[in-house]
């Protein structure tokens, strides 16, 4: 694989398999999240108007999970945030995922399309709000001063992901374009790998299988985000 030494800004879109060795399931791989779930009943505004508990208990017990002492940022968080503070460039990450494993390894600059499982947002006003504990029917908004007006703050299905015009911008300007961890399954983040092509990026895709967007990448690293990312790193450091 060859990295070009005059590579200014580079866009990398995560998926749930960069944080599977942090020990957060995935979506769709085995015994994966939406195995147990039926989808549209946890991720759809349909689903939380019809049973509201049981969305804020599969929210919750993510978001709690997040938190427990056994999930914490692994080599491949790890790598990109190295990249963003050593690389001469820019680094822009665009995260499917909603949990803060990016943050928390020292990534600054992330974009967090489809939302965050430590926040939640008022239904009325919108506004966004952190939380670390359980959300429930009863947990009172503090711009509404009442219950029953905060939801989770994610993206469902069949919603618009966050900073899409932000994402539109970078990816235009990007000469190098990451794809890690993602099925590529899931609009529109699956379409990011042809609009960077689009604007002469190179591609490359790091997966621990080859997934069924894969010719559409340059290059890909098959294997584990914990030695694949920390070695391609290396390589767009050290051309
Ligand atoms: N290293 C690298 N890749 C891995 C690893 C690993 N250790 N483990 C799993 N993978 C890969 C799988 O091969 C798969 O391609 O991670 C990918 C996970 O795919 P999904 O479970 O579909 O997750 P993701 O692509 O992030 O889903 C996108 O779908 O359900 C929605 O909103 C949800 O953000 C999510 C979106």
């Amino acid at each position: 694989m060859i990295i070009p030494n005059n590579i200014q800004n580079i866009v990398i879109l995560t998926g749930a398999g960069i944080s599977a060795e942090s020990g957060i399931k995935t979506f769709r791989d085995q015994n994966g999240l939406w195995e147990n779930h039926d989808i549209m009943e946890v991720a759809s505004l349909d689903g939380f108007k019809k049973n509201p508990n049981l969305v804020f208990d599969f929210y919750n017990a993510r978001r709690s999970q997040l938190q427990s002492e056994n999930v914490a940022p692994n080599e491949a968080h790890k790598a990109l945030a190295t990249l963003e503070s050593k690389f001469k460039g820019t680094v822009t990450i665009i995260t499917q995922n909603v949990d803060d494993l990016h943050e928390r390894a020292g990534s600054h600059n992330v974009i967090h399309m489809h939302g965050e499982l430590l926040k939640m947002h008022c239904l009325k006003s919108l506004k966004v709000y952190s939380i670390k504990g359980k959300l429930t029917q009863s947990t009172i908004c503090s711009c509404c001063r009442q219950a029953g007006n905060l939801r989770p703050h994610i993206v469902w299905f069949g919603e618009v992901p966050y900073q899409i015009d932000k994402i539109d911008e970078v990816l235009k300007s990007c000469d190098l374009f990451i794809s890690i961890g993602t099925s590529g399954e899931v609009y529109p983040a699956a379409a990011f790998v042809s609009e960077a092509k689009n604007h002469g990026a190179i591609t490359i895709e790091q997966n621990i299988t080859p997934t069924k967007q894969s010719r559409q990448f340059d290059s890909q690293l098959t294997g584990p985000s914990t030695t694949e990312v920390p070695r391609l790193v290396k390589m767009i450091l050290n051309p």
